[in-house]
């Protein structure tokens, strides 16, 4: 059971903090699919204490996405307690510390998994910023520094003992960054040392990834990151899967509908070029496996206005519905 706070839910399934991906438009997106809790992407401990504008705007969090964490990074307390104070003010469910971003400007610095090789110190961190809130405090993290230095056992423990509401545990070591194999098995292990709720995060993919991970594991929630940025029903098909029952494939209909909708939800918080551009990234996912959709998403890097996207798409959705144009691209 996920049980933080007032947050109860048997077999979670949580959207990850992503940078650049998980802002509000997706988290809106990955709710309406399903998605128990979201978490908005991290936010730089030491731009929140000195009031940086754009760091701030990540703290941005809306009354639909509930339950919503917000997660903050940095190396060194003082600002990390700040932090942790500025974003209690917006009112999220979750306070969400990182120790678990490998990338080396971040973890060489003590931030993130840098936190991993001073356990001690993480657990001033954690406890610190518990007594300084009155909301939940949660952990994400990784087996260790590298394979030769897996130390998630006491951490583990003393994240719990430190006060915090749950571990999330991306299954892997900082050396093995985002690739290699997601190494499941260590949450039996966890769960065997600690009480807290333990979300698995790693290598989740389908729907089929989060019923294996709740049938091979015992966790109490499964957190999705690249598995949604190319398909974020999945969280409807893993939903359907939990219950026993089948799901069918999305249609392109929904696929195109999905990818106007969220572009319209990231229009709501921004001008027009500044939504279309870094919404490129997600054409790829969405157009994913359907004929012909390379030519598409050409097309559609061209553009920075919102109607000529919708008139390529619904173009093409006509297209793929022509019985002769499917008979020759399939
Ligand atoms: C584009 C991208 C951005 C990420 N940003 C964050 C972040 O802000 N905070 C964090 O804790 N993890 C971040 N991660 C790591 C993911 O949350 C997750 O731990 C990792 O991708 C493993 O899960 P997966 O195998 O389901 O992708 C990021 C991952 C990706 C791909």
């Amino acid at each position: 059971m996920f049980s933080v706070g007032k947050i109860n839910i048997d077999k979670a399934i949580l959207l990850a903090p992503m940078e650049d991906v998980t802002d509000i438009a997706f988290r809106k997106i990955c709710k309406e699919f399903g998605a128990d809790v979201v978490y908005t992407e991290f936010v730089n401990s030491d731009g929140l204490i000195r009031s940086n504008k754009k760091t701030e705007k990540k703290l941005e969090i809306t009354d639909f996405e509930r339950p919503v964490g917000i997660q903050i990074y940095g190396g060194n307390l003082e600002p990390m307690i700040e932090a942790a104070k500025i974003a209690e003010q917006k009112n999220p469910d979750i306070i969400d510390i990182n120790a678990g971003c490998w990338v080396k400007k971040i973890a060489g610095r003590g931030a993130g998994a840098g936190l991993l090789k001073d356990p001690c110190y993480m657990q001033t961190m954690v406890e610190s910023i518990v007594k300084a809130v009155s909301i939940p405090v949660t952990v994400k993290t990784r087996l260790g520094w590298d394979q030769n230095s897996i130390n998630i056992l006491d951490v583990a423990k003393r994240i719990e003992d430190a006060g915090a509401s749950s571990l999330t545990l991306h299954c892997r070591t900082k050396t093995q960054g985002h690739s290699g194999e997601a190494d499941w098995s260590w949450i039996e292990k966890v769960k065997e040392v600690i009480k807290i709720p333990v979300a698995l995060n790693g290598g989740v993919f389908t729907a089929e990834d989060v019923l294996r991970a709740f049938t091979e594991t015992n966790a109490d929630a499964v957190m999705i990151a690249r598995g949604a940025i190319e398909h974020p029903w999945i969280f409807r098909e893993a939903k359907l899967l939990l219950n026993g029952e089948k799901y069918s494939e999305v249609t392109p209909e929904e696929r195109i509908e999905t990818i106007l909708r969220h572009l319209k939800y990231s229009l709501e918080l921004k001008d027009e070029r500044a939504a279309i551009i870094p919404f490129r990234k997600y054409y790829a996912g969405y157009l994913k496996g359907l004929p012909a959709s390379k030519e598409v998403r050409i097309k559609l890097y061209q553009q920075l206005q919102f109607e000529p996207i919708k008139e390529i798409l619904y173009d093409y959705l006509e297209k793929l519905q022509s019985e002769e144009f499917l008979e020759k691209k399939l």
